[in-house]
């Protein structure tokens, strides 16, 4: 993953952010696009800023290649 921005150097992607929010508030959603193309970046700005009522776990599982790492890279707690 690159070097990652302070949430208030990200440009633009604000009205992107609150359509994410507003789907997460009734469900979950699927994030995909290009590469390089900002999708760490938006949900590294969304985990710095989350609206009230939402409590943001991140879990990089890029360098995740098998179940088994999966597993053990996404238990909590
Ligand atoms: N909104 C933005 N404002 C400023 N720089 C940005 C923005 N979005 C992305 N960048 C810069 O572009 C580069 C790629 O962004 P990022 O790593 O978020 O992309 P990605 O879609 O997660 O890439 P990958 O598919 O490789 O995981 C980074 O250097 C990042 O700092
Ligand atoms: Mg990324």
């Amino acid at each position: 993953m690159a070097t990652q921005l302070g949430a208030q150097s990200v440009f633009g992607r604000d009205k992107l952010i609150r359509r994410m929010w507003k789907h997460l508030e009734r469900g979950s959603l699927r994030f995909t696009a290009e590469r390089r193309i900002g999708k760490t970046t938006v949900m590294k700005k969304m985990a710095a800023e989350p609206p009230d009522g939402f409590e943001v776990v991140f879990l990089d599982v890029e360098g995740v290649d098998r179940p088994s790492a999966s597993s053990s890279t996404c238990s909590i707690g």
